[in-house]
């Protein structure tokens, strides 16, 4: 919109939070209360923003440098109300003409569309002041909207200023005004403190424009969960969740099923493509992306993700991670930063991922931990196989080739290479890299002590039922054995031409 200039007030201490975070930086839906207000603002593209800070300024300065950085700041040193800080905001914004649009940071639900609207019937009808307002329940705490007869509003009584008849107003002031900007700037100056608050009231300007027999409208939303505020974390929880609600619904709307809108919560920043499914229990957070025929769910957390198309993670909490097309992932899998699946790969039960480059088609199916690692594709690591990356000092990489096969229980120990085709036997500790097409066994010969439960254990039931079974000349469960031992139940060596002991799935 052209010639506006946008005012957002968000100096004041949000005492009710109860918080070290300024109140405006409190956040639902994945985005603070002041990022969702300069959203719906950006939505309109004004010629000038200008945000005005003062309680802990440094805090909610780096933040809107960081999440809108074209707005501009004003400092208002002391908190003497909102005219003031609206005089502080018009000079900073150096704006002459047009008109100005004055807002509070914390009603996170409004959005652009509204401010649109809003200033549209503004500057249709010729108004030098309007007012967005809202219809409560429960007005008080709230400026009330007196009206004359003819509709045009008279003036806005602050609740601790109001009397007893103007109290039972249920149309409240929502914090949102427009101004012509040659009646604001006459009206600033104008403001006097001398009310219960003792603070400059930019609603006094209502008054003045009534005075000034210049033309006031006030515009009731309908929708008045856009104008309400969160002063303290009981709202902010509400707000959350009527948030939520809308996001659900937006997406259920663009073709994504949602099993149970109660339990499931999408970030604002989310993306998500049609037929994708969403069981119950699930969290998309942050700017997850979610694929076509993606199946999510249940109990899945999911921050900064991307989930290919058609794959499916279960029970599953992972950040900044990539899962591919067709992918398996969970139940019960934890993926940290720096995890990206190839397509039709798997992440099984009970695994746990960091900066791991998992190819195409592989599969890390149970009980692991892969950090630091790369595994190329098509490779199978066997269960309770560990990518031991730390040496209490540094972090190392493991390099893992094309169609590995690493049986059961391995170790690999950082910095170490597998070469393509190569495998690892049940239980080995591998140290040194693995040529490619080769088999690496480092777990020893077993050796077998024959009688050792009779003899280190006696008089338990371990040892009774050794006896028996020796009783039984049944050495081997199943096997009734010769009357002569063979020399391989004596230490012999137990390889034979395949690991005993490789995970398939
Ligand atoms: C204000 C309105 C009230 C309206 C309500 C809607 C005034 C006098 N009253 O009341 O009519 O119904 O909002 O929520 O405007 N702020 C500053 N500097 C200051 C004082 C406030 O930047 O010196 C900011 C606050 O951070 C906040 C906003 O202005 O974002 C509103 O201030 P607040 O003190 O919350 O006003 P209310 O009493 O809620
Ligand atoms: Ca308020």
């Amino acid at each position: 919109m052209s010639d506006l200039t946008v005012i957002v007030l968000a100096a004041g201490n949000g005492k009710r939070m109860k918080s070290k975070l300024p109140k405006v930086l409190h956040s639902i839906g994945g985005r603070s209360m002041v990022g969702h207000v300069l959203t719906a603002v950006q939505a309109l593209e004004p010629d000038r923003v200008v945000t005005v800070v003062g309680h802990a300024r440094e805090q909610v300065m780096a933040h809107i440098e960081q999440t809108h950085p074209h707005v501009a700041i004003a400092v208002q040193e002391e908190q003497l109300g909102t005219g003031h800080a609206a005089r502080i905001g018009l000079s900073a914004s150096g704006a002459t003409t047009g008109d100005v649009l004055v807002l509070t940071a914390d009603t996170p639900l409004l959005t652009g569309e509204t401010l649109r609207w809003f200033v549209e019937r503004h500057r249709s009808g010729n108004r030098a002041v309007s007012i967005l307002t809202a219809e409560v329940p429960d007005p008080t705490g709230y400026g009330r909207i007196v009206r004359a007869h003819g509709g045009d509003v008279n003036a806005i009584v602050e609740d601790k200023d109001a009397t007893e008849e103007q109290r039972a107003i249920a149309e409240i002031n929502s914090g949102i005004l427009a101004f012509d900007i040659d009646f604001l700037t006459s009206a600033l100056p104008r403001l006097g403190n001398a009310n219960a608050s003792g603070e400059y009231y930019l609603t006094d300007a209502v008054k003045l424009a009534a005075e000034d027999g210049v033309r006031t409208g006030g515009y009731l939303l309908e929708d008045r969960l856009q104008t309400e505020g969160a002063n303290d974390r009981v709202q902010l929880a509400a707000l959350g969740q009527a948030l939520n609600r809308r996001t659900v619904e937006r997406w259920m709307r663009e073709g994504v099923t949602v099993i149970d809108p109660a339990t499931t919560w999408i970030h604002v920043d989310v993306e998500l493509a049609r037929d994708v499914t969403i069981l119950p229990g699930v969290q998309l957070l942050g700017a997850t992306i979610v694929g076509e025929d993606a199946l999510i769910g249940p109990d899945t957390t999911l921050t900064d993700c991307e989930v290919g198309a058609g794959a499916h993670v279960a029970r599953t909490h992972a950040s900044l991670s990539v899962i591919g097309d067709g992918a398996d992932v969970g139940p019960f899998a934890h993926l940290r930063p720096g995890t990206v699946l190839g397509a039709r790969g798997k992440i099984g039960g009970f695994v746990e991922t960091k900066n791991a480059q998992i190819g195409e088609g592989a599969k890390v199916p149970h009980l692991s931990y892969v950090g630091d690692a790369t595994i190329g594709e098509g490779a199978n690591i066997g269960a309770g196989t560990i990518f031991a990356n730390y040496d209490g000092v540094k972090k190392h990489h493991t390099s893992i080739g094309a169609h590995v096969k690493s049986g059961s229980n391995v170790t690999f120990v950082a910095p170490v290479t597998v070469g393509d085709g190569a495998g690892t036997g049940a239980g080995s500790l591998i140290r040194q890299d693995v040529p490619a097409g080769a088999m690496a066994l480092s777990a020893g010969p077993q050796r077998v002590i024959e009688g050792w439960a009779q003899a280190k254990r006696a008089g338990t039931a371990q040892a009774a039922a050794a006896e028996a079974a020796v009783a039984e000349g049944v050495l081997i469960r199943g096997e009734r054995t010769p009357g002569e031992h063979e020399a391989s139940h004596n230490g012999g060596t137990q390889i034979g031409d395949t690991p005993a002991g490789a995970t398939q799935s």
